[in-house]
């Protein structure tokens, strides 16, 4: 797989949450538009990834894809350059069967043609999804997309969308930068709503269903809890909530939402730089679960040079009054090694959030956290 992509998390907006099938050569410039608008380019947001239903039915005489003609009047190239013309990044999707999910032309048979035509293109990302693949060898059907790419000359991010039926966190280091771990993700805070033979998750489900494959993910290999749905329709709280929670799980954070209409609010969530700090440390370590007791969860991310990212999120819906004495709930990530010496070193405390200091380790944090809301807190061993 191409080299020295995603060191830290993908961050970017993919069309698939709010658009479907239902996207054109206007969407894609609209949304680039608003990355430098909005400030989003800035926050370190970088690709804009169509998802399906960007092809017309039928390949060509040459077996190449063709882009719609409705939806991309002007081709593909076109767009490509529009993205790239305001220093950000594009990203397209196929899928490893013979057809995509929304039933569009697959890669199966044609990797290598399909891998030349993105490249000839300017394509930074390919997203490749997992529709129609009976008898298929789910690594070994991703090894060809993989290797075609390589194939190309061009160093494109390999995003694996297979929804962890074949565990692909176990294979896909070596296959690409990141991979999804479940099916879709749905716009609510703890549902599951079922399709017969598959699931769409919230944001809890997805989190309780996954947080044990953490060591499988780090710094160009990624755990992808899916495309966000901050700004679809929770409230600022559990948008807020959703927003820290793929921060401190380093997944890719990849907006879902209409960035033509976000309100101020979401914008803020989604831009917030010490949170996505957090995501984007150099030591790519997914966050594990602390404590679960009563409403209140707390999750810690270690971070680099000895800072922790520590989350304490009221799964409840009344209002938490929080006590917590640092040196009585030891943080200790077993996986890395790394622990917090409360003992011996003075941890400075910040608010990612509330944008303010909240003292040091050496007396109990107090603090009101409303319901299905989040105390985001950078933790920084003080300088003597
Ligand atoms: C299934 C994937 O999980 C979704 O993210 C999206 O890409 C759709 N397929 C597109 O059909």
């Amino acid at each position: 797989k191409a080299q020295n992509l995603a060191l830290t998390p993908p961050m970017g907006w993919n069309s698939w949450n709010t658009f479907g099938t239902d996207i054109n050569e206007q969407l894609v410039k609209d949304i680039a538009d608003a990355f430098v608008k909005l400030g989003l380019k800035d926050a370190g947001y970088e690709y804009i990834v169509l998802d399906d239903g960007w092809m017309a039915m039928e390949r060509d005489d040459n077996y190449n894809l063709v882009p719609h003609p409705d939806k991309f009047p002007n081709g593909m190239k076109e767009v490509v350059d529009y993205v790239h013309s305001k220093g950000l990044k594009f990203g397209i999707y196929n899928c490893a069967g013979a057809t995509t999910c929304a039933g569009y032309p697959g890669s199966r048979g044609f990797e290598y043609i399909d891998a030349k035509l993105y490249a000839e293109w300017g394509v930074d990302f390919l997203k490749y999804d997992w529709c129609d693949t009976e008898n298929l060898n789910a690594k070994g059907a991703y090894q060809t997309m993989r290797d075609a790419l390589q194939a190309s000359g061009r160093p494109i991010l390999f995003s694996i969308c297979e929804w962890g039926d074949n565990e692909p966190w176990k294979w896909g280091e070596e296959m690409g930068h990141m991979w999804r771990v479940t099916g879709d993700i749905i716009n609510c805070w703890d549902c599951t709503v079922g399709h017969g033979t598959w699931a769409s998750l919230g944001v809890w489900p997805i989190i309780k269903l996954r947080k044990d494959i953490r060591k499988y993910s780090g710094p160009g290999h990624w755990n992808d809890f899916d495309m966000m749905e901050v700004g679809n329709g929770m409230t600022p709280a559990e948008d807020r909530v959703h927003f820290a929670m793929w921060a401190m799980l380093a997944s890719p954070l990849i907006m879902g939402n209409d960035l033509r209409s976000a309100s101020d609010e979401t914008i803020k969530t989604l831009t917030n730089k010490e949170v996505i700090a957090i995501n984007q440390d150099a030591l790519g370590i997914q966050a594990y679960c602390h404590t679960n007791e009563g409403d209140m969860e707390v999750w810690a991310k270690p971070l680099a040079n000895g800072e922790w990212a520590i989350a304490f999120i009221n799964m409840g819906q009344k209002p938490l009054q929080l006590d917590f004495d640092w040196a009585w709930h030891p943080v200790k990530d077993d996986l890395s090694g790394r622990e917090m010496s409360v003992n011996t070193i003075e941890y400075t405390i910040r608010d990612a959030y509330a944008h303010k200091d909240r003292g040091t380790t050496k007396v109990n944090l107090k603090g009101e956290i409303g319901a299905h809301d989040i105390m985001l807190l950078r933790l920084t061993p003080k300088k003597e």
